[in-house]
């Protein structure tokens, strides 16, 4: 069931990766992109993985620390790896603005951040679902997903994040339309 709402995350996650790296595509062609969507995009992992996704899974580490010391020790350090994730949409943040602002900056330094943003969060959740969500699958107790299940509802309070997710969701299908409506745009220049 964590499992799941995890999985789920990251399709979630995946969506919106898919968009930043079509606009990308734009700008690597060396047009315009769509600047609404790309800072609606940025917006939306500023505050989406630390209020929803990270707690979730920093919790199920712990517990995989404790029955399989072996397992999490593979899987290296997770809460520093969501660190670095803030620290690369950083700079992803700033290569935009400085896109903006007319700073110098090479085209190919932008690309490049963006890039290496969108590859290392794929990189980080396709070694979490070959590697942490198994293990821990395999080595939690049932008590131990009632504990992060009554956890996790304690921190939150269930109306604020029902409602908190459901307002990410609305924000994910708007994102999704703008894109939409943006690569129609772009298809309907490029028939002239
Ligand atoms: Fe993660
Ligand atoms: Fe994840």
């Amino acid at each position: 069931m964590v499992i799941d709402i995890l999985r789920q995350e990251h399709r979630n996650i995946e969506r919106l990766l898919l968009v930043l790296e079509r606009e990308l595509g734009v700008f690597a062609r060396g047009e315009r992109p769509d600047y609404e969507v790309v800072h609606a995009v940025i917006a939306y992992f500023q505050v989406y993985p630390d209020a929803c996704h990270h707690p979730l899974e920093d919790m199920v580490f712990e517990r995989l620390k404790v029955r399989d010391s072996t397992a999490a020790a593979k899987i290296g350090d997770l809460a520093a790896d969501h660190r670095r994730g803030a620290e690369r949409l950083r700079r992803v943040a700033q290569a935009v603005e400085s896109v903006l602002a007319d700073r110098e900056l090479l085209r190919q330094t932008v690309n490049d951040v963006i890039r290496d943003f969108i590859e290392k969060e794929r990189r980080h959740m396709a070694m979490e679902e070959r590697d942490f969500f198994p293990a821990a699958v395999k080595s939690l107790q049932p008590q131990d997903w009632a504990e992060i299940a009554a956890r996790w509802t304690d921190q939150r309070d269930p109306l604020f994040s029902d409602l908190a997710e459901e307002r990410f969701e609305v924000v994910r299908s708007h994102i999704l339309q703008l894109e939409q409506e943006a690569e129609a745009e772009r298809s309907a220049n490029a028939a002239f």
